[in-house]
């Protein structure tokens, strides 16, 4: 059984990404659990004083959850060509934790956004994050939720079949590269 955290880079509560979250335990294959994350948005903002009077409990929540996990899948918006603020701050707070949470852990990313490119500036920019916090990013297939607003139905959940196959494969190809890359 391989744990996969669910990390959502969007705090709305209407929030595409966080409908395309949803989504996944019924596109994943047997044997991957999918969890959802701590809160990021109880996250204080980074500042490196308050760090050195102790990480906040909510930092300490979300290293854990991620060393525990056999792997992560974030799920986020583009902010303006880029990671949202406040999955940026959640990413700067956990990189200073000891035994870095993020290391040599398999992470895949999903992006949904209203625009038409799906929120793929988003994602290489977390790919360059993640190069420096030695995770081992999945390549492909990519999840690129372009018109999100069209792709899902009034009780918040996708039903663009295109869009659901694709997760499916990125999962099955997930969890083949969670065992190449931990050998579990
Ligand atoms: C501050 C801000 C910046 C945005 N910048 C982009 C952008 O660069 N590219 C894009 O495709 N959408 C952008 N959007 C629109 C988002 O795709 C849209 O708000 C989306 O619904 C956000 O994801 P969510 O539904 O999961 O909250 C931006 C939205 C906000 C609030």
């Amino acid at each position: 059984m391989a744990n996969v955290l669910v990390i959502c880079g969007s705090l709305r509560k209407a929030s595409f990404n966080a409908i395309v979250a949803k989504s996944l335990p019924a596109l994943a294959p047997a044997g991957m659990n999918l969890i959802t994350s701590p809160p990021i948005g109880d996250i204080p903002l980074y500042n490196a004083d308050v760090q050195e009077k102790g990480f906040p409990a909510s930092v300490t929540a979300l290293g854990d959850a991620i060393r525990k996990a056999d792997g992560v899948i974030i799920v986020t918006p583009e902010y303006n060509y880029s990671i949202p603020g406040v999955l940026k701050n959640a990413i700067d707070w956990v990189s200073r934790l000891p035994d870095q949470p993020f290391a040599h852990k398999p992470v895949a990313l999903q992006s949904a956004s209203q625009g038409p490119l799906g929120g793929a500036r988003a994602q290489y920019h977390l790919r360059q994050t993640l190069v420096f916090l030695e995770a081992h990013v999945f390549n492909r297939p990519e999840i690129f939720v372009a018109t999100a607003q069209n792709k899902v139905n009034d009780k918040g959940e996708l039903t663009d079949n295109v869009t659901r196959d694709f997760i499916k494969q990125q999962l099955e190809g997930f969890a083949k590269f969670i065992v190449r890359v931990s050998g579990k």
